[in-house]
């Protein structure tokens, strides 16, 4: 095994031994051995548990899963601040806890050979598998996509559509963009292009940027870059390439990409996992990367709040659709992008204090989305019910939302079974519109619970008409329209009621629906969607978006061949048909975390435990 591989491993045991001295009521070496053996053994199971999904087809979670062995302490202490002392009564014996950190190393050993292994396989497999015609084509248009930078292939562009003059920045390496394009590349086996990307993108991150003299913070991604060629100095024959980002400056509307850092790192680890190259993520660059856009998420502001506060249009809406302030797609990208970072994070004494903040953020994270951005009938006539104006520690109607709020459309929407996480949440504010991309990536991330994610499904499935229709799939539910498409938008004529973000079809978010489908066990309904694209995707160029309320038309502008449209399509037939590779992607449910719950706070009435409220949503 590369030496680089056993060095991670080495790392997943370090974090193991982090998480033993972590624990306060540490009991004797039976409880622990038994727990070890246990975590191991729940390592290396392919069986589904209690918490399966009912229906047949079942994504087995991959046999290692390292980020179970994070540090679990309990209160958090800042970022910067020192480690908090444990009593010397409370920690095992240092030989103990080198004697656990060689059997979780063995055992972890164990279980990532058997993924690594798994995935290879997987690789070859997808290799030799026969491509339908529209596939072939997809693949064929993906290479033609690939933009070059001195000689290497670096990501591809958003759109190859010779039928425009009027590129705008879509000749441009986007982020997220690229995200689709990765996992095709990776599918078959050509990584290569993926860590020029990460790489590249990462000597952008620390680029001086500004916007009006004014510099962003440390530590962002751009939401793009081009490569140019610009005249070598004094010389007007020579040129060289270079790597022009744009972090928001020059964008419409000027809007800071949040989810470009968010999308780099759950890249970064699905890249580890299915390649073995684990050395790219241990580079100090890498890891210092890896800090800066943490530091940035984690940086203390006056939020209340657990969930990143961000501007309109941070995410793939990059224009004001009303969703500042909490977005679920940024909560759900924040989420996975926390636990992959975790996963990837060498653990010294320099990072444990980050791994305890991340740890503390997850859990608060996942129990604030689970209790306040759900809805479902039964909640939707809770909140009808609602008192309001109440002043205490312990009111119902924490965030005092006005019953007349719910809005006329919802309350014949919802289906009986089932239920989604709202749009938004913000003092007296719910967007109750239904938005694709968080709440799939919810589930796919487990920022969800097992209980919501099949709700959400089930959800998509009753609402296959308003969600799926024509093409999948709408990008948020429904549209807004006259004086509320007048305010939020800022009269904005490309995002008229169901075009484009608002309420607009997007053939790209059917890669990760695919994803989310294979880990609750529903393929069926991801071969159901696929089938509805593929009937048209090639006939109509591949189209950036479509419009009408039930998808019928082809975008008012929408770009034709548009790289993740193209690149979502192929991904996903590729998942359906191996399923199994689908591990790069996917967090499970990290029980660990949710039992491993030691906070002081929970005693005061004050303040409700997250992690132990986080544990009991689960096991309703
Ligand atoms: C549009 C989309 C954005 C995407 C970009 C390039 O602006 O809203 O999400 O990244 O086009 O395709």
């Amino acid at each position: 095994m590369a030496a680089a591989s056993v060095s991670h491993l080495r790392r997943g045991a370090q974090r193991y031994a982090l998480l033993c001295l972590s624990r306060r009521r540490f009991s004797s070496s039976a409880t622990a051995a038994a727990h070890l053996a246990a975590t191991a053994r729940r390592l290396l199971s392919t069986t589904v548990g209690s918490t399966a999904p009912s229906s047949g087809e079942q994504y087995k979670p991959p046999p290692f899963d390292s980020f179970r062995a994070a540090s679990l302490a309990s209160s958090a202490p800042p970022l910067e601040s020192p480690p908090i002392d444990v009593p010397p009564s409370s920690l095992p014996p240092p030989e103990k806890a080198a004697a656990y950190e060689a059997a979780h190393e063995q055992a972890t050993l164990a279980c990532q050979d058997v993924e690594l292994e798994g995935l290879k396989a997987g690789v070859e497999a997808v290799r030799s598998r026969d491509e339908s015609p529209e596939e072939k084509e997809a693949w064929w248009l993906l290479g033609r996509s690939v933009v070059s930078y001195c000689g290497s292939p670096v990501g591809t562009v958003a759109a190859n559509d010779p039928s425009t003059s009027q590129m705008l920045n879509y000749d441009q390496v986007f982020i997220r963009d690229f995200v689709p394009s990765a996992i095709a590349f990776l599918l078959k086996g050509e990584s290569d292009i993926v860590k020029n990307f990460l790489l590249h993108t990462l000597q952008l991150q620390s680029w001086e940027k500004t916007v009006d003299c004014y510099s962003p913070g440390q530590g962002l991604m751009p939401a793009s870059f081009k490569v140019r060629s610009v005249p070598l100095d004094g010389n007007s024959e020579a040129f060289e390439e270079v790597l022009d980002p744009d972090f928001g400056e020059s964008a419409i509307g000027r809007v800071a990409p949040v989810d470009s850092g968010l999308w780099w790192i759950i890249l970064l680890r699905a890249y580890g996992k299915i390649t073995g190259d684990y050395a790219l993520q241990e580079r100090v660059d890498v890891q210092t990367g890896i800090r800066l856009i943490l530091n940035l998420c984690l940086s203390d502001g006056f939020d209340m709040f657990p969930t990143l506060l961000v501007t309109d249009g941070s995410c793939m809406i990059d224009r004001r659709m009303g969703i500042h302030g909490h977005p679920l797609e940024i909560q759900a990208l924040f989420y996975s992008a926390l636990r992959c970072a975790r996963d990837m994070i060498g653990v010294n004494d320099g990072s444990k204090n980050l791994i305890r903040a991340i740890n503390n953020r997850l859990s608060a994270l996942s129990f604030h989305i689970r209790e306040y951005y759900w809805i479902d009938m039964k909640k939707i006539n809770e909140i009808y019910r609602y008192k309001t104006e109440e002043y205490s520690h312990d009111a119902i109607n924490k965030f005092n939302i006005y019953p007349e709020q719910i809005p006329s459309w919802l309350a014949d929407w919802i289906p009986k079974k089932g239920g989604y996480l709202i749009g938004n949440l913000q003092p007296a504010h719910m967007d109750f519109r239904f938005f694709s991309l968080g709440n799939l990536w919810a589930i796919v991330s487990s920022l969800a619970t097992q209980r919501q994610a099949e709700g959400i499904l089930n959800l998509i499935e009753a609402k296959w008409d308003d969600i799926v229709a024509n093409m999948p799939l709408k990008i948020c539910y429904p549209a807004l329209e006259y004086e509320e498409w007048r305010i939020i938008t800022g009269s904005d004529p490309k995002n008229t009621p169901w075009s484009y973000h608002n309420g607009g079809s997007w053939p790209t978010l059917l890669w990760q629906f695919t994803l989310a489908c294979i880990k609750m066990g529903r393929r069926d309904l991801a071969r159901r969607a696929v089938e509805v694209a593929e009937k048209r995707l090639s006939d109509d160029k591949w189209p950036e978006y479509y419009d009408t309320r039930a998808g019928r038309f082809i975008g008012k502008q929408s770009r034709l061949y548009q790289t993740w449209t193209i690149a979502g399509y192929f991904s996903s037939k590729i998942l359906l048909d191996c399923p199994e590779m689908a591990s790069i992607l996917i967090c499970d449910e990290d029980f660990e975390l949710l039992e491993g719950c030691a906070c002081s706070l929970n005693k005061s009435a004050r303040t409700k435990c997250s992690r132990r409220a986080a544990r009991s949503q689960v096991l309703v």
